[in-house]
Order: structure tokens, then C-alpha cells, then sequence
């Protein structure tokens, strides 16, 4: 499992998350708002009424850190 934080920036509302990862590592981070591991997914948007999956990444060479909500 690749390594992680987030940081809240309250003022915008945003939620944004860091990734360590290596080549050939994969992540799936939550886009349902739901799970109990989030930013990580648990599969709980299986049990939801929508149609709302994880965002999976998969890396192929080594990156000091995928930053998803980066401008
Ligand atoms: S639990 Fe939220 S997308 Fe899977």
C-alpha cells in the first residue's frame, strides 16, 4: 500500500491527497464520500445508489508524490 496523507484546505472546501508510490504500485481513492478508510476506498460505494466508483491509479515509474488535486 502506497503511503498517504491529506490535508483539508477549509477555506475552499477542497480535500486534497498526496501519494507516494512506486512503479507498479495502484491506489483507488474514494470519490463516493463514504468510505471508512477514505481518502482510501473500502469498496462501500458497491452498497450505495449511485454510480460513483474509485478513481484508480496505477503508476508506471517512481513519483516522489501524485498530488490528484494539484492546479
Ligand atoms: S468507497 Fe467511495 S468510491 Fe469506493
Amino acid at each position: 500500500m502506497p503511503k498517504h496523507h491529506t490535508e483539508t484546505y477549509e477555506s475552499r472546501g477542497h480535500i486534497r491527497t498526496r501519494v507516494k508510490m512506486r512503479k507498479g504500485e495502484a491506489i483507488s481513492l474514494c470519490r463516493c464520500w463514504q468510505s471508512k478508510k477514505f481518502p482510501l476506498c473500502d469498496g462501500t460505494h458497491n452498497t450505495l445508489d449511485n454510480d460513483r466508483g474509485p478513481a484508480i491509479i496505477k503508476v508506471d515509474c517512481d513519483l516522489d508524490f501524485l498530488d490528484p488535486g494539484a492546479d
